[in-house]
């Protein structure tokens, strides 16, 4: 694959998805903290100071050179706070680069779409780096998530990775061509 590349500043009509920085980790545990939010996807919220060591690690990028770790945090705009993240892993792949995306809300900003717009605008900005394939790992209960796949233009394939459904989508430069499943 070409060389990694880094995550950007990305807007949309509501939000702005940050670059994740160090700093954003007390805000964030903050907006994470509710356990509700690993029903599907395991694991524990972390502590304030957890957090800052883990994005430590995430912004320090992938040990490996060939694999990107693309992190941003969802700011609402109007409200002037963090409610989520988006991320990519984006590595070398038989067809060339792949992606994989995930998105989580915290609670109190749940039902609003927010989920989707990150996602799609996340995927659109995939659309226009050299990513021709970006999948999603979705546990099959997961309505919510599904839906934001859905909405982002992922389709469900008959795949699955430690109880998880994958989800692809395949794109050709900006131009969305063909899901396949
Ligand atoms: C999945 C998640 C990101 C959705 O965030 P969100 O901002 O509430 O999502 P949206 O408001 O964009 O809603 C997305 C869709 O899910 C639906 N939805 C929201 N909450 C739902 C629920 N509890 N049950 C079923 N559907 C639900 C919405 O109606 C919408 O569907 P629609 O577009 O058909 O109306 C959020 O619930 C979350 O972070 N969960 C925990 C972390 C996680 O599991 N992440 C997924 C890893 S891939």
């Amino acid at each position: 694959m070409n060389a990694p590349f880094p995550a950007e500043a990305i807007g949309t009509a509501r939000l702005d998805l940050l670059p994740l920085r160090v700093e954003h980790a007390e805000e964030m545990a903050a907006v994470l903290s509710d356990p509700a939010l690993h029903t599907f996807t395991g694991g524990t919220p972390d502590s304030p100071e957890a957090l800052r060591s883990r994005y430590r690690r995430m912004t320090a990028g992938s040990p490996d050179p060939a694999v990107s770790w693309l992190n941003w945090v969802i700011r609402l705009r109007e409200e002037s706070c963090l409610t989520g993240y988006v991320q990519a892993t984006v590595g070398p792949c038989g067809d060339g680069p792949l992606a994989e995306i995930a998105w989580v809300v915290g609670a109190p900003w749940q039902g609003r779409g927010i989920a989707t717009e990150a996602a799609r605008a996340l995927v659109d900005w995939l659309g226009r780096q050299p990513v021709p394939t970006v999948v999603a790992h979705i546990h099959p209960d997961h309505r919510a998530s599904a839906a934001v796949a859905t909405a982002a233009g992922l389709t469900p394939t008959d795949e699955s990775q430690d109880g998880e459904l994958r989800w692809r989508l395949v794109t050709d430069g900006d131009v969305r061509v063909r899901p396949v499943g």
